[in-house]
Formats: C-alpha cells, structure tokens, sequence
C-alpha cells in the first residue's frame, strides 16, 4: 500500500483497492506517505552530514524505493552501511534484488523487528557493530505496527541501550488526535493487512518514545514535514489533515 501511495510499481491489485478506500476514509494519505519517506531521506542525509554517522540500521525498511537510506548515506561517504529489517516475504525478494548493487555496505536481515535480541547477535548487525562506531537505528513509519501488547516503547528503549554511545534514533508514527478517526483508521488498517496491525496513536503517546532521547533541532517530535524542513522536498501536510507522521531525529542519551 505504501509504495503504491509513493507512486511506485510493486504492487498488487489488492493494496491499490485498499488504498482507495483508505484515500476515501483519510484523503490526506498519499501527502502523507510522500512527506513521511522525505523526512526519512532528510534524517539520514542531516545524520550523515553534520553528525558524521556512517552506519544506520532501519527497521521495517519497506520495499526498495530510490533513493534508499544506503543511497542517501553514500552520497555523503561511500563506505557508509546500512542493514535493512524487514518481515515482509515481498520486501525482502525485492531487498535481495537490490542488494546485488551493493553487498559489501548492504545487507538486508528477514527479522520481526521485535526479536531485538536475534536481530543484535545476527552477523550483519554484529558487522556493524564492530567497532562501536555511533549507529543511527531508523523506526520510521513502522512503530504503528507494533499493538501495545508488544510494547513498541520498550522496544525502542532495548534498541538504544544495545548501540554505541554517541548513536542516534530516527522515529516517526501515525499519529491522530482525534479519537474516533484514530478507531475508524486503526479498524481499517487491521482489516487490510490481517490484523497484523497495531494502531494509530495520539502525540502524547508518541511523545514517549523520546524520553530516554535527546531530540535535535526541534524542542520535541513534530509533524514530520516540519523537522528540518528542506525546500527541494516534498511539500508539508495540508492544513487539516485526517492524519499525520509525527516524529524526530534525536540523540541517545
Ligand atoms: C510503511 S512501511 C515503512 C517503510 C520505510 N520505513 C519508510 O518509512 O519509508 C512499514 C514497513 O515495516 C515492515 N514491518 C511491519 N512490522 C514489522 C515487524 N514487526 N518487523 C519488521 N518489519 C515490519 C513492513 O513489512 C513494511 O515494509
């Protein structure tokens, strides 16, 4: 569904019916993803560029979509690497596609983002461990997948006391006010893709995320298209959006 709202190709029949009735229910979506996956490519660019980071690790990386956090990083320095996480039997074929470019500085992991401990005793992540170099871990638009069950605050704390001092986190997700929208798109969600779903939360409970975090260049997270705004991205969300990404680029502390 998401790379049909980016305008991509690799798609079926099924996620572009989903999108349509998801663009009836939250007509904001498509702005959405666009201004969601150019924060992506802004975090890993300003971390690459002004906090000299060189090794990212993006959990739910979704399908290959130029350019890609490996792309982003090594326009600033082409030894930079990048493990990608996914769970999703498609993303991950097409993953392995595009590793081919790139398998000294690429890898990319089949994991449920949840088994942290799997995923840091893996022979990729522990390469890019190696030598405790500042690792920036990537959530982005993925920690709605998380139910609360499974704790997606406590997986992000996990994550951040396993990287090096000095690393960073880049996180965003869905995030709405207003409670009944917050059911209604949640109950859709769920639907669309089997009830392996989490849900759409508030701001306070995203805000939590970044307790134990240092958020940089804003006071705290924010609508995504706000954080460090460039004018060659996409544009910001529309006034009144159903829903937004919310989110932040902050240091561990
Ligand atoms: C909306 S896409 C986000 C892609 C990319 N991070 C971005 O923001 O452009 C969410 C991705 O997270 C993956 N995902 C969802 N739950 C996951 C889990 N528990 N473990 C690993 N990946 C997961 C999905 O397969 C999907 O590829």
């Amino acid at each position: 569904m998401y790379d049909h709202l980016l305008g991509g190709t690799d798609n079926y029949v099924v996620d572009r019916e989903a999108c349509d009735e998801l663009l009836r229910l939250a007509p904001s979506t498509r702005e959405l993803a666009l201004v969601n996956r150019a924060f992506l490519v802004r975090a890993v660019r300003y971390l690459a560029r002004q906090h000299g980071v060189r090794r990212f690790l993006d959990h739910g990386s979704g399908l290959p979509t130029r350019p890609n956090v490996h792309q982003v990083a090594q326009e600033v320095d082409e030894t930079s690497e990048v493990v990608y996480v996914d769970n999703d039997p498609d993303v991950l074929s097409y993953g392995r596609m595009m590793l081919a470019e790139d398998p000294e500085t690429t890898a990319v992991l089949g994991a449920d983002m949840r088994e942290t401990d799997a995923i840091f005793q893996s022979e990729e992540v522990r390469r890019l461990l190696r030598d405790d170099q500042p690792v920036a871990a990537l959530f982005v638009s993925v920690l709605h997948c998380i139910p609360d069950d499974d704790d997606p605050w406590e997986l992000v704390n996990r994550v951040a006391r396993q990287l090096p001092r000095g690393s960073y986190m880049v996180i965003s997700q869905l995030v709405s006010d207003n409670p009944e929208l917050r059911r209604q798109i949640t109950q859709f969600m769920q639907q669309a893709v089997g009830g392996r779903w989490g849900r759409v939360r508030s701001t306070e409970e995203t805000e939590r995320y970044f307790e134990h975090l240092e958020v940089l260049e804003t006071s705290g997270p924010v609508e995504v298209s706000c954080w460090l705004p460039d004018s060659d991205l996409a544009p910001r969300q529309t006034s009144n959006p159903e829903w937004i990404e919310f989110g932040a680029v902050a240091r561990i502390r």
